[in-house]
């Protein structure tokens, strides 16, 4: 979680070279070892930057025996990293120095077909197109095979990982890939080919102290399983966090249901508007974003006198915003639709006001239940 010190800010940035702390590693093992009964799998880190996955008293700290795996394989771009691993790691680690999104297949990772294949590690998110540390991206992208293809690298890595079949995956990516609809939808052949059957969610916040934003992750165990799950799946999936919260989506409603999140000027007629508001992406976003404008622009809603207590509602869900856990930040924003109605009046009268009365202070302990007047912790 310090930086590697053979890189500059830029190079992590574009490798997302993020090491991962020896707990969370230590999570990954206890995950499989709990799925995994057999011996003779071969255990394989495509992106293993110093190794923090490959080191021996990780594997047996554990409780997996010191012969549990036929084979350990390391794979990474970055040479440096791998100078690193190779002082630090058993010589019995097979280390390759590759792009391990350009020519996928098993053959190039020292593994065979009939190999039964474990993949592990924490590869690189880094989203090529976001604007967040823009000025710091590299622009040339490395070569990546034309199924796998995608602006996010770790969705391409997600999807490396279908293609090399392996049998268990027990990787750390953030959540928003699975409950995210588009994101999901982008992991293509991978959900056809896997089950999500582990959790544990943990905060971005453990990779970048100092980082004023912060996003969920999962440590994520799938099973190939030629059913592979839906998005219906993911909504019914009980997520459990490091800090023993348990949640699923469908455990909620969703202010999506009821109004526009998105510009929607031309769908509602001029004369109709009583109120603007700013384009809503998910809680997160919100935490950084305005509600209610005057000035239109390109991220403009019209709200209509028939929507603005909803939107008056969204602007009271801001307030309480510390007391939302960030194992919610990529969800939208929640709602007790009936509980709403029968609040409807205070809600506008907080947003305006910004006075918060008993009534809707207690509306949103309820909302939230357990998950409420969480402190930001990680
Ligand atoms: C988040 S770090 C994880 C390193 C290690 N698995 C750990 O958890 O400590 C991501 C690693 O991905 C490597 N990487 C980035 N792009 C890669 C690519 N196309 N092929 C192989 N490795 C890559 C980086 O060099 C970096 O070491």
């Amino acid at each position: 979680m310090t930086k590697p010190t053979h890189l500059s800010t830029k190079e992590q940035i574009n490798l997302g070279s993020f090491y991962t702390a020896d707990f969370l590693v230590n999570e990954v093992y206890i995950m499989l070892k709990k799925h995994i009964d057999s011996k003779n799998y071969v255990l394989l880190d495509s992106s293993c930057g110093s190794g923090n996955f490959l080191h021996a008293e990780a594997i047996l700290k554990s409780g997996f025996a010191k012969d549990s795996f036929s084979k350990i394989i390391g794979a990474d771009i970055d040479k440096m990293a791998l100078h690193i691993a190779k002082r630090t790691l058993d010589s019995k680690v097979i280390l390759l120095h590759k792009n391990a999104l350009h020519n996928v297949a098993r053959e190039n990772f020292a593994t065979t077909q009939t190999d039964r294949l474990i993949i592990v590690g924490n590869p690189p998110y880094n989203d090529r197109t976001s604007i967040v540390q823009n000025h710091l991206k590299n622009k040339d992208s490395i070569q990546i095979d034309s199924a796998l293809q995608h602006r996010d690298m770790g969705i391409s890595f997600l999807r490396s990982y279908e293609r090399l079949k392996a049998d268990f995956i027990c990787v750390l990516h953030p959540l928003s890939y699975l409950i995210k609809r588009t994101n999901f939808s982008a992991l293509k052949d991978f959900v056809k080919a896997y089950k999500l059957i582990g959790s544990t969610i943990i905060s971005s916040q453990i990779f970048c102290k100092d980082s004023k934003g912060y996003f969920p992750i999962i440590i994520a165990l799938y099973k190939r399983d030629s059913r592979g799950m839906d998005y219906d799946y993911i909504c019914n999936f009980n997520f459990k966090t490091i800090d023993g919260k348990e949640f699923s989506l469908n455990d909620f409603d969703y202010i999506s249901s009821y109004i526009d999140k998105y510009p929607n000027k031309k769908r509602v007629e001029k004369s109709q508007v009583k109120a603007m508001f700013y384009t809503m992406r998910d809680i997160n976003a919100l935490r950084r974003s305005k509600t209610f404008i005057n000035k239109e622009n390109s991220n403009t809603i019209f709200v209509t006198k028939e929507k603005y207590s909803l939107y008056c509602y969204v602007d009271v869900f801001k307030l309480f915003l510390p007391h939302i856990p960030y194992y919610f930040g990529n969800c939208d924003v929640m709602i007790d639709f009936q509980q709403f109605k029968a609040l409807e009046s205070h809600f506008i009268m907080a947003s305006e006001s910004k006075i918060l009365s008993p009534k809707i202070l207690q509306y949103f302990r309820d909302l939230l239940g357990v998950h409420y007047g969480y402190c930001e912790k990680v």
